[in-house]
């Protein structure tokens, strides 16, 4: 049976309408030099020159369209067909397509059911961090790729749901310090709540994707392209991507230094990534192997579905933010959640989260009575 309860964004959730950090020129040439090793190089060159071209993609969730008629456009592909369940974004990816030689079919992903064509090439951009059926569709897509096919994939690779960890939500938080208050980040941890209820697809099992991808393909070329501290400050920082470019643009410079900087000493922090695969031999072998990842993620969709979309424990700094946001929203409502979150740093909510640990466990108040005891001794 295909379980897709609650796995496709909800309506009316709207993509391609925030600024995201690589609107900004530096950003793409910096993002161009991290995976192709050259900042005017962008990956559809560098895929083209390195893995293709190729005849026929298959372009998942394909949104808008832009990716395949980039691929077109500059000689990656010869066709394309791009599946997506929005028919809004099929619409439109239609109406850009005109006589171009690209096709759309409106289905959904998780049921892995897709058009079965002799595809030499598979293209993710943004995609499989909507997928929960993960495991399933990348299987698929080994089935479905030509032997000497490629799998290329441009996407979010970061903790599910955005639940970023205190040290990298420190990282960032540092960096936002260091700039002049006219463009800092308002800096919001994304609440699991809103998450759920906004698009319940968002990041949905974003850290199983590599791992994932390594069970059926060779990952020839992955590089790991930062976002850490960069995706988080220049996302949805309406202040900064107000300025004309030459302003903006040392502030951007600062952000992307402290991102590589991160990226550099933690890859493990890195929430993207690209990467050229290619269908292992042999992958599909072990049907035992195969049999017990199906019935896990069965039992894991099945599960969440039950819990109303959640996952997994909240992350600590989860756990102090959700009430914190829930206490101000009873309050009067004046101060969103998200800007009282603003204020405080990761640090002090690891702190808090430390205190909060000591009490229970008894040891500040026994810190507290030996320094009594040694003032007055
Ligand atoms: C972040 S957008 C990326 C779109 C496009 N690949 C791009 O890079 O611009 C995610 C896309 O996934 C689609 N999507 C989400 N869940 C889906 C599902 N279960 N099946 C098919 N498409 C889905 C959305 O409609 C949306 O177009």
């Amino acid at each position: 049976m295909t379980h897709t309860n609650g796995l496709v964004p909800s309506a009316g959730f709207e993509y391609y309408r925030d600024r995201y950090w690589n609107d900004f020129e530096l950003v793409v040439r910096e993002l161009n030099e991290r995976a192709t090793g050259h900042r005017d190089v962008t990956w559809f060159e560098h895929l083209r020159d390195h893995a293709g071209p190729f005849r026929h993609a298959l372009v998942l969730n394909c949104g808008n369209g832009w990716v395949e008629r980039e691929l077109l456009e500059r000689g990656v592909v010869d066709s394309a067909v791009g599946v997506d369940v929005s028919d809004d974004l099929l619409d439109e990816a239609r109406r850009h397509a005109r006589d171009l030689p690209l096709r759309y079919e409106r289905l959904d992903t998780n049921a892995a059911e897709f058009p079965d064509e002799p595809f030499d090439l598979v293209v993710n951009h943004a995609a499989m961090h909507h997928v929960a059926y993960i495991d399933r569709v990348t299987r698929r897509l080994h089935e479905l790729l030509a032997p000497d096919g490629v799998f290329v994939s441009w996407d979010y690779v970061g903790p599910h749901r955005n639940q970023y960890t205190a040290r990298q939500w420190e990282a960032a938080w540092e960096t936002n310090l260091a700039l002049p208050d006219h463009v800092r980040q308002r800096m919001r941890y994304p609440l699991l709540p809103a998450m759920v209820e906004g698009d319940p697809t968002e990041a949905i099992h974003s850290e199983l994707i590599l791992s994932t991808m390594e069970r059926y393909f060779d990952l020839d070329h992955r590089r790991d392209l930062g976002g850490g501290v960069g995706y988080l400050l220049l996302t949805h920082n309406d202040a900064l991507h107000a300025l004309p470019p030459e302003q903006a643009e040392p502030h951007v410079r600062t952000v992307m230094e402290a991102d590589a900087l991160l990226n550099a000493a933690e890859p493990s922090t890195s929430l993207f990534a690209y990467v050229i695969a290619r269908p292992r031999q042999g992958a599909l072998d072990d049907t035992e192997q195969l049999a017990t990842w199906a019935a896990e993620e069965d039992a894991r969709e099945v599960a969440a579905a039950d819990a109303g979309g959640y996952y997994y424990p909240r992350t600590a700094v989860a756990a102090l933010a959700e009430p914190l946001g829930g206490l101000m929203a009873n309050a009067d409502g004046t101060v969103a959640p998200d800007e009282l979150l603003a204020r405080v740093s990761g640090r002090d909510m690891v702190a808090v989260l430390g205190l909060r640990l000591r009490i229970r466990l008894g040891l500040v108040g026994r810190a507290v009575t030996s320094r009594l005891r040694r003032q007055r001794t």
